[in-house]
């Protein structure tokens, strides 16, 4: 935290700050994650359940997949991480900071502890998009009652709005994380940094000059890089929004 503290001195006045959540910052909320012990990956393969050939194969399994994740998802309350982030944003609101929040989860907790400027880079769980008339719409019943679903307008086939593996990013979304990522402070919460093209961004901000701290339970491949700050998000983020705001 000594290293932050310093870093953010150092750096004279804050225009811009960015934020970049993975799984880890839900964890505390009672969301498996995906690579950690008992991480969703153990239990499911990613072949069947999230990528656009497993789908095709069987949309029955991947919606059942899906459907389960909303159950338990819907039930769960965003921790003290999602609502200390709310209030950085607020904050940086007041004081006409620039505020990104981009995040790989598709929990939409972060909406509901009140965040505002929310990029969802891997799409949302309460969303999906018709394979026929590709309408995309909300979808919020939960357990969803046929499964697959099918398409309100024209009876096509639902699948999850969501990004797989083998699918690129929507370029829209990429141009705003990249413009995102040219901040003066990034804050990387829980994640791995293990999928692209997610993982290159932290290190497109270190060179626009960027502070980057990494908030982590554990040390990930990429933390040499970065100002690392261990610990669950859900117990140290207010002591880091705080300290922010206080360069504020
Ligand atoms: P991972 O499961 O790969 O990583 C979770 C990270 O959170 C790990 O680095 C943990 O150490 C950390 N962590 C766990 N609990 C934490 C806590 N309480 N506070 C802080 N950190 C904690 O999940 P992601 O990096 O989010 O994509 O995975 C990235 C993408 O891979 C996901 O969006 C998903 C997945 O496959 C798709 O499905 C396309």
């Amino acid at each position: 935290m000594k290293n932050l503290r310093n870093a953010i001195k150092n750096k004279g006045k804050i225009k811009k700050i960015t934020v970049l959540t993975g799984s880890g910052i839900s964890a505390e909320s009672g969301i498996a994650t995906f690579r950690d012990h008992d991480g969703l990956w153990e239990t499911y393969k990613v072949e069947d359940v999230a990528t656009p050939e497993g789908f095709f194969k069987n949309p029955e399994l991947v919606w059942q997949f899906y459907d389960r994740r909303r159950q338990e998802i819907k039930k769960a309350c965003p921790n003290r991480g999602h609502y200390a982030l709310a209030e950085l944003e607020e904050a940086a609101d007041l004081h006409n900071i620039t505020f990104n929040l981009c995040t790989q989860n598709i929990d939409g907790l972060h909406r509901k502890a009140g965040s505002k400027n929310i990029l969802e880079l891997h799409g949302s769980l309460w969303k999906v998009i018709c394979m026929d008339c590709k309408k995309h719409s909300l979808s919020e019943e939960t357990p969803i009652k046929d499964i697959p679903p099918k398409c309100s307008f024209c009876s096509g086939l639902l699948r999850p709005d969501v990004v797989w593996f083998g699918e690129a990013l929507h370029q829209d979304a990429l141009e705003k994380a990249y413009a995102a990522m040219e901040c003066d402070i990034l804050l990387v919460i829980g994640t791995s940094l293990l999928v692209y093209p997610v993982a290159y961004f932290p290190f497109f901000a270190l060179k626009n000059k960027a502070i980057v701290a990494e908030i982590n339970v554990k040390e990930t491949s990429c933390s040499d890089y970065f100002i690392f700050v261990k610990g669950k998000a859900g117990e140290i983020l207010d002591n880091i929004v705080q300290l922010i705001r206080e360069f504020m």
